[in-house]
């Protein structure tokens, strides 16, 4: 085993890398966009749609960006998109990396480092999964606030070569993003609640034998979001992470599970999340006492086609 003072030199060495890879990509962008983004967004499976929505100044195709890993699941379009929601400047990935892409923690991660270095001020993350609670349904929100974590080997040896160890894991999901999206959804009529993420490795979707363990653990299951989540804490970035239902687990009617119908159901959703997220980036810019302004705002993001 590594004495502390080699895991210490480790961990110097790979935050050095770190940061020079990170300054790189933040010049790439900076040199097409010089606007501080409030927000960082990560746009899940079938969640794409949202993107459609913002006010794009500047985009940039992942293979654009350098140190950036490439889209390759189903439904994850591939691109850095540098504008406003809402009138509020964001930046968001419209797609995501994932383990069973082949990638390692540290590719998964680094967005969340470049939207940090760029100045983003909270991570909005969302994902699509798979419902073990019996009383959920598909195209309900879940609003993550804690997870387990069953990605495995590879990541445990990441959070030890980066401060990922050190992250606080009793709030990792921000109670007051939390209870503010609460407020925002009564106030939408949106119904939303509150639940356990599990992560699996996937890239398969979970055997019978499996949904039954896991729903002794937690509301829903899906293959991504921890990591992200986990760096997020790390450097400090507060998180708000939406868990859009898209197949329930049903033991009396085991139905097949297909990525197709998971994209087709994430899309069908996608509208009440956008109203969410949109409504809660103009609630944070801005003064309580701005809120009817703040509803037609939200409701004219959430009408436009
Ligand atoms: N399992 C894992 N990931 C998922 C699921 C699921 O049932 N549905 C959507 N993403």
């Amino acid at each position: 085993m590594a004495s502390p003072r080699s895991q210490e030199v480790m961990r110097t060495d790979s935050e050095a890398v770190a940061q020079t890879t990170v300054a790189q990509t933040v010049e790439v962008i900076r040199s097409r966009w010089s606007i501080t983004p409030q927000a960082g967004i990560i746009l899940g499976t079938g969640l794409g749609s949202l993107a459609d929505h913002i006010a794009i100044a500047a985009s940039w195709s992942f293979d654009e960006l350098p140190h950036f890993a490439r889209s390759t699941a189903d439904g994850h379009r591939g691109r850095l998109l540098g504008g406003t929601l809402g009138g509020v400047p964001i930046l968001a990935m419209d797609g995501r990396f994932h383990a069973y892409e082949g990638y390692s923690p540290q590719q998964i991660t680094f967005p969340v480092r470049v939207m940090s270095a760029l100045g983003v001020q909270l991570l909005i993350v969302s994902n699509a999964s798979g419902g073990l609670n019996p009383s959920l349904n598909s195209g309900d929100i879940v609003l993550i606030d804690d997870h387990v974590n069953l990605l495995g080997a590879e990541f445990a040896r990441f959070a030890r070569a980066s401060r990922t160890q050190q992250a606080d894991c009793c709030e990792l999901y921000s109670a007051q993003l939390l209870e503010l999206t609460e407020r925002i959804a009564a106030s939408e009529q949106i119904q939303v609640r509150r639940g356990t993420y599990i992560a699996m490795l996937g890239p398969n979707y979970e055997t019978r034998a499996e949904y039954r363990w896991l729903r002794t653990l937690g509301d829903v299951v899906g293959m991504s979001t921890v990591p992200e989540v986990l760096v997020a804490k790390e450097i400090g970035l507060p998180v708000i992470a939406f868990s859009m239902v898209t197949n329930v687990f049903r033991p009396d009617d085991i139905q097949q599970n297909r990525s197709e119908d998971v994209i087709a159901a994430a899309s069908n959703a996608e509208p009440k999340l956008r109203q969410l997220v949109a409504h809660l980036l103009i609630e944070l810019k801005s003064d309580r006492d701005q809120s009817s302004q703040v509803s037609d705002s939200a409701a004219r993001v959430a009408s436009r086609h």
